[in-house]
C-alpha cells in the first residue's frame, strides 16, 4: 500500500511523518510521534479516549485519517504543558477532584474539555454533559469530571476578568 508524507503542526511544531495512507490520525500521533496520550480504546469512534484538537476542535483521532491532518493544526495532552513541563490547571483539577482512576480516558476527557474551559461564557453542568457525550469512563464516574471542568473553566473566566 503507498505511503505519503503528511505536513502538520503537532503540538506547536511543524512536523512531516512519512504514513501508509490507511494510517489513522491516532495511529499517527501515536505511533509515528510518540505522544503516548493517545489512547486506543474502542478504535471505531465510539469512546472518545483517542480525542485530539484538529484546528481547535476535538476529534476522534482513531477515525481521523491521517492523510486529512494535512496543514491542519493538532493539540494532544502533551502540548498542554507550558515549556517546563508543568501540567496545566485542568490537568490539575482531574487530579484534585479525583477524576482519574485507570487514566484511560483521561487524556481524552481533558482534551474535549477544552473548548469548554476556554469560552468566554459559562457553561452549565449539563452543557458540559453533553459536550463530553462522546467520552465514556468505566471507572471514575462522570460527577468528578463534571466538576473538575466546571471548577477550570470558573478559574478561567475570572483570571481573564482579573478577579
Ligand atoms: S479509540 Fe477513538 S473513539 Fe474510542
Ligand atoms: S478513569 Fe478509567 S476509564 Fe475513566
Amino acid at each position: 500500500m503507498a505511503n505519503r508524507e503528511v505536513t502538520c503542526t503537532v503540538n506547536g511544531k511543524q512536523r512531516t511523518f512519512l504514513i501508509d495512507v490507511r494510517s489513522s490520525l491516532s495511529d499517527m500521533l501515536r505511533g509515528n510521534a510518540g505522544l503516548d496520550s493517545i489512547k486506543h480504546g474502542c478504535d471505531v469512534g465510539e469512546c472518545g479516549a483517542c480525542t485530539v484538537l484538529i484546528d481547535g476542535r476535538p476529534f476522534n483521532s482513531c477515525i481521523y485519517l491521517a492523510i486529512w491532518a494535512e496543514g491542519k493544526t493538532i493539540l494532544t495532552l502533551e502540548g498542554l504543558s507550558d515549556v517546563k513541563g508543568a501540567i496545566s490547571d485542568i490537568q490539575q483539577a482531574f487530579i484534585d477532584e479525583g477524576a482519574v482512576q485507570c487514566g484511560i480516558c483521561t487524556p481524552g476527557f481533558i482534551m474535549a474539555s477544552i473548548p469548554i474551559i476556554e469560552a468566554e461564557k459559562p457553561a452549565s453542568r449539563e452543557e458540559i454533559r453533553r459536550q463530553i457525550a462522546g467520552n465514556l469512563c468505566r471507572c471514575t464516574g462522570y460527577e468528578n469530571i463534571v466538576t473538575a471542568i466546571e471548577k477550570t473553566q470558573k478559574k478561567r473566566i475570572a483570571e481573564k476578568q482579573g478577579r
